[in-house]
């Protein structure tokens, strides 16, 4: 007898629904075959679907099982279909009686011993299944909290293969004369979005670097990227490690589209179902192109997607490879990533805000007021030209970060705490959601020149200080933009409508000159 049970495959960020169809034959010899493009973990799932029938109390019967899932030329990879195999099973075997199951969806990794362990990518399937008005989806139980975000489709949490039998058996007993119980499906569960608190990082522990820190308040109101330039011991890890307390909380939509990316790269967890916060992503300088970037035989998402809709922090800059800066070029200034491999090309998003620190020179006191830089003028040179003209440019907030003089750090001092700047961050972020609405962007960085030119009027005062500007720092036309966006982010933390020529002012104290 033939079944057809409905499975879902993960294809970059998206879903595809899968039909798992289970034929055994009368005839032929006892086998049981897997075909459909399936990696390795599929071709296991024999293994452990044979026993996990068996100690659910249910049979493997001893015949010629075929199991297909198409469409056949999508590669599959991962132990998803364990359970909507051995479903087919126990339908194709008659262990069940048929019924109609085309509207619900199954997903689930079998143990031996026929319980149901957690998978990766739920949320995408649960997003696809609403969208092509399914009505169910079986999710392993430690999956549920990811997949009952979804509303419009009900969630049916599965914590074994039995309970699932029991399921679809008639109402009366199962076999060993218990009464079955059907499973409830989840009531959908409202998300609560937070701010990230830190006791170790507030940005009251921070004394003086008043200007870097008002540059990292406007970098986290209109996301925005920053490098901070200093000696060491300036205080830019400290700093940048701050900026993630004072940053506006995450839409729901915001929310959604960073916990697919974290439910695709297997990062979420039973107590961390789903990303309530922005991320900040901070890879060391040896992380390779493809930890950074995304990729593998069967592309990822890299750190500059998991950073998406957050920070992704770049300590000690110029350390890192300069091929591997150079790949941040396309995503910063689009705000995605396409990776093709011979398995398939794959978009993820990387809207990231980049926060990079580094010294001026090898020895760090190039610049300083206090102590002498002993670095040769080659070795600053060839310093500086590790991080190339085109990352530069892309930067919109360059920092000098000075030494703090000893005196500073002892003594009273009072400072504002992350709470405080937080608030003025989140306000100045709701107007820009309020701007944006419908436009698919929710800040002020990922503004296209049309929005600009909606959204950024000047005055003729402003006009005449750009144009100044332009000739006087050699701005590109790029950076003439940036300086626009970072204008309207000043003007917005102002809470004022218009752009004035005090804002455009402040946002290009943080452009260098650019030297011929
Ligand atoms: N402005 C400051 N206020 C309070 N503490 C500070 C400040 N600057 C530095 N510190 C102290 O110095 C330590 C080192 O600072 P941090 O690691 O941020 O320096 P850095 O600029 O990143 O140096 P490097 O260039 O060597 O990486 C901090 O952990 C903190 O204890
Ligand atoms: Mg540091």
């Amino acid at each position: 007898m033939l079944a057809k049970i409905t499975s879902a495959a993960v294809v970059g960020l998206d879903s595809v629904p899968i039909t798992v169809e289970v034929d055994i034959a009368a005839k032929g010899l006892p086998s049981f075959t897997i075909v459909g493009l399936g990696d390795k973990a599929i071709e296991e799932s024999k293994e452990r679907v044979r026993s996990a029938l068996r100690n659910s109390g249910a049979d493997l019967p001893p015949k010629r099982i075929t199991v297909n899932l198409a469409p056949a030329d999508l590669p599959k990879e991962g132990p998803a279909y364990d359970l909507p195999i051995a479903l087919g099973i126990l339908f194709a075997s008659e262990q069940l009686n048929k019924q109609d199951i085309s509207d619900s969806i199954f997903l689930g990794e079998l143990s031996l011993d026929g319980s149901v362990s957690r998978i990766w990518g739920v949320l995408p399937c649960a997003i696809m299944a609403r969208d092509k008005k399914f009505k169910n989806i079986f999710v392993p139980k430690d999956n549920l909290d990811e997949a009952r975000i979804i509303n419009k489709i009900k969630v049916f949490p599965v914590s074994s293969l039995k309970q699932l039998f029991g399921h679809f058996s008639p109402a009366e007993s199962d076999s060993a004369g218990q009464a079955t119980q059907k499973i409830i499906p989840a009531k959908a569960k409202k998300q609560q979005f937070k701010s990230i608190g830190s006791e170790e990082y507030d940005f009251e522990n921070i004394r003086g670097q008043e200007s870097a820190k008002r540059a990292l308040e406007i970098a986290a109101a209109g996301g925005h990227n920053v490098l901070m330039k200093g000696p060491p011991g300036a205080g830019k890890t400290l700093m940048a490690r701050s900026l993630a307390t004072i940053l506006p909380k995450l839409s729901f939509e915001e929310s959604l589209e960073v916990t697919k990316i974290y439910s695709v790269a297997n990062l979420l967890s039973v107590d961390n179902p789903i990303i309530t916060s922005r991320p900040v992503r901070s890879p060391h300088h040896t992380t390779s192109h493809i930890g950074l970037i995304g990729g593998g035989n069967v592309p990822h998402p890299g750190e500059i997607s998991l950073a998406h809709r957050g920070v992704l922090f770049l300590d000690e800059f110029p350390e890192f490879p300069r091929h591997v800066l150079e790949a941040l070029r396309q995503p910063m200034e689009d705000g995605h990533v396409t990776i093709s491999r011979a398995a398939g090309s794959v978009k993820y998003p990387a809207r990231f805000s980049l926060v990079a620190a580094a010294n001026p020179c090898p020895c760090g006191f190039f610049g300083d007021e206090t102590r002498n830089c002993t670095c040769n003028p080659g070795a600053i040179t060839r310093y500086q030209k590790r991080i190339s003209g085109p990352i530069l440019d892309r930067v919109d907030l360059h920092i000098t970060v000075p030494a703090i003089p000893p005196g500073k750090l002892t003594g009273r001092y009072q400072s504002e705490s992350s709470s405080v700047i937080q608030k003025r961050v989140q306000k100045a972020r709701d107007i820009q959601l309020r701007r944006f609405k419908g436009l698919k962007i929710t800040s002020n960085t990922e503004m296209n020149n049309k929005q600009l030119k909606a959204f950024c009027n000047l005055d003729e005062q402003s006009v005449l200080l750009l144009k100044q500007a332009i000739s006087k720092l050699n701005l590109s036309a790029r950076a003439f933009h940036r300086v626009i966006k970072i204008a309207r982010t000043i003007a917005d933390l102002d809470a004022s409508v218009k752009i004035k020529s005090n804002h455009v002012a402040e946002a290009l104290q943080y452009r260098p000159a650019i030297d011929n």
